[in-house]
């Protein structure tokens, strides 16, 4: 395992960083947010690209579509990178084709922005629909012919939450040998931009996971602790069908060269709640 207290390749902040600014696609979304606040807190600008003309951000607004094309070509002129965040439960238009136009909009207008695409740890191994859109867009961009660098993390805190913190009144349902090794978006967000800020070592994947493996359940109780709600009791799923039998053996859960780190779940739950 990595040593998650090691420092980065490259501290983002540095003086000789570049400070082209950086494009965060989806930077209006739960992990794109945390990468405009990382990248605004290191002294570099960035570049949301959104379908809003009215978006919430601080960063520089683009418009555009994935579903189109339309907005991309303004969007990555004179980037020295960016940040793949956006995606749709739809998944193919957005996260394959969408991604297509993308990368032919940067082999065209800026071929040597270095591209980060997001994925998720164990979307190789996972029949799930939308696993296999994200394993089909790290192909598109493994045969784009560009600088890249694949970036997979673990399930997010806010994500878990959502589906873990299922109740109906105070019966929880929980699929059983379901567990996660959530992460922090903060902290994967500091890793994408010291990522996409790295000059010498483009290329290759990274994994990253949080601290700590949890069960479904695990999750369930601390939140309704740390929520002041009765424990649930729990209804278990049991595991019928090749996506809940490759989700319930620990597809999604990180290998040995992943890197770990970030705060726990209910590290983050407290933080948030102070906030
Ligand atoms: N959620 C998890 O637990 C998890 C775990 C590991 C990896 N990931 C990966 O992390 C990345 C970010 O996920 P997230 O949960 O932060 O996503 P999210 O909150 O659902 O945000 C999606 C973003 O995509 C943008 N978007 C959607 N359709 C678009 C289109 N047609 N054109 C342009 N932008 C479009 C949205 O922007 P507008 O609405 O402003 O246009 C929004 O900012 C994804 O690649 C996901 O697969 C997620």
């Amino acid at each position: 395992m990595t040593d998650p207290t090691a420092a980065p390749n490259l501290l983002s902040g540095l003086p000789h960083v570049g400070r082209a600014p950086v494009l965060v696609t989806g930077g209006t979304g739960t992990l794109g947010r945390a990468v405009v606040r990382e990248l605004l807190d290191s002294d570099v600008p960035a570049r949301v690209l959104t379908r809003r003309a009215e978006a919430d951000t601080d960063a520089q607004v683009y418009v555009g579509d994935l579903r189109t094309g339309a907005g991309l070509t303004e969007a990555v002129q004179d980037v020295q990178a960016v940040i793949h965040c956006a995606t749709s439960p739809r998944g193919q238009e957005v996260d394959v084709d969408g991604l297509e136009r993308l990368c032919n909009a940067l082999a065209e207008h800026n071929p040597d922005a270095h591209l980060v695409q997001v994925s998720i740890v164990g979307c190789w191994d996972s029949p799930l629909p939308y696993y296999r859109v994200k394993a089909e867009a790290e192909r598109v961009v493994g045969e784009s012919k560009r600088p890249y660098t694949i970036v997979r993390a673990t399930q997010f805190h806010e994500f878990v939450e959502r589906i873990c913190g299922v109740h109906v009144g105070p019966v929880g349902i929980g699929l059983s040998g379901l567990r996660f090794a959530p992460c922090d978006t903060a902290w994967v967000a500091q890793r994408l931009v010291d990522v996409a800020l790295e000059t010498t070592a483009v290329g290759g994947t990274v994994e990253l996971a949080g601290p700590e493996v949890l069960s479904a359940r695990d999750i369930a109780v601390l939140t309704a602790h740390l929520s002041g709600r009765p424990t649930p009791h729990q209804i278990r799923i049991p595991r019928i069908g090749r996506t809940l039998t490759a989700l319930g053996t620990g597809s999604n859960l990180p290998g040995e060269q992943a890197t770990r780190g970030g705060r726990s779940y209910a590290q983050w739950w407290a933080d948030r709640a102070i906030e």
